[in-house]
């Protein structure tokens, strides 16, 4: 299968990039920065673009059979419309090169339901984070999922919960109700966009992915998070 990842650079995108290049796959990793993008190879190719471009868009999603996702933002007071104005750019460029297939990455956090197994405390603060620090990554991710909805492709989102790092898959849980819980790690993340991409059986769904092993606390969580800002950060990068 011949991917384009949006966001590659960025550490879940990084982490599906080495997942799909060992699972035998042909990667176009786009980014703004490809002199920092860690990974090489025969059968990837790092594309410099701003998603954000039109022009810089079309020409990568013509001739291949999937394309995913990861574009991420910090959270700002600002207006945020990467989410939105990205995906736009690359729903025209796929129905213009006629390529159907494209799975993107939202979040739990930006249609917040009650989820089992969610503790307390999250569930307390999940909502004053939703409603002040992270409004405007929320909006614009909640218009990115109507866009994603509405382009008449061969869409699955899919929508992590807190995103946390750890250095093997596990046993993730996936589904379209309530699977669980209130973390996903990367890897497990990474592991299932390039899983869906080749899977038709989740066209027009919207799947959570839920971590269950190893997840930090709330307190680690936000520790973590006010430790790393939004750089692609520690996170180990299996070797292609
Ligand atoms: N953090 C959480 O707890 C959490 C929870 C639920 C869902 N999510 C979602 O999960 C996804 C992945 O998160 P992550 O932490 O792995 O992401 P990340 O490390 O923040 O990476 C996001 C990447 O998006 C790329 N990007 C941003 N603007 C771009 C633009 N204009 N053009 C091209 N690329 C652009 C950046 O790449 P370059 O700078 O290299 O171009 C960046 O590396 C995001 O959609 C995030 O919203 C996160």
């Amino acid at each position: 299968m011949k991917l384009v990842v949006f966001g590659a650079n960025g550490q879940t995108g990084r982490l599906a990039t080495a997942i799909a290049l060992n699972a035998g796959h042909e990667v176009i990793a786009v980014t703004r920065r490809p002199r920092e993008f860690p990974l090489a190879g025969p059968r990837l190719t790092v594309a410099e673009a701003d998603v954000r471009v039109p022009a810089a868009v079309g020409p990568l999603v013509a001739g291949v059979d999937a394309v995913v996702s990861t574009l991420g933002v910090s959270f700002t007071r600002d207006p945020v419309d990467t989410y939105s104005v990205g995906t736009a750019n690359i729903v025209t460029a796929m129905r213009d090169a006629g390529t159907r297939r494209l799975v993107v990455v939202s979040s739990t956090a930006a249609f917040p339901t009650r989820r089992s197994r969610v503790p307390l405390s999250l569930r307390l603060i999940e909502p004053i984070l939703t409603r002040t620090i992270g409004k405007t990554v929320y909006d614009d991710i909640r218009r990115m999922e109507t866009i994603v909805r509405d382009s008449g492709l061969d869409w699955t989102v899919v929508r992590p919960s807190g995103l946390f790092d750890l250095p093997e898959l596990t046993q993730y849980v996936r589904g379209e109700a309530d699977p669980v819980g209130a973390f996903t790690a990367r890897v497990d993340l990474a592991d299932y966009l390039v899983a869906v991409a080749a899977d038709v059986t989740t066209v027009r769904r919207t799947v959570i992915v839920s971590t269950t092993e190893g997840t930090p606390s709330l307190w680690q969580m936000i520790r973590r998070e006010a430790g790393s800002g939004n750089d692609t950060g520690t996170q180990p990068v299996p070797a292609p």
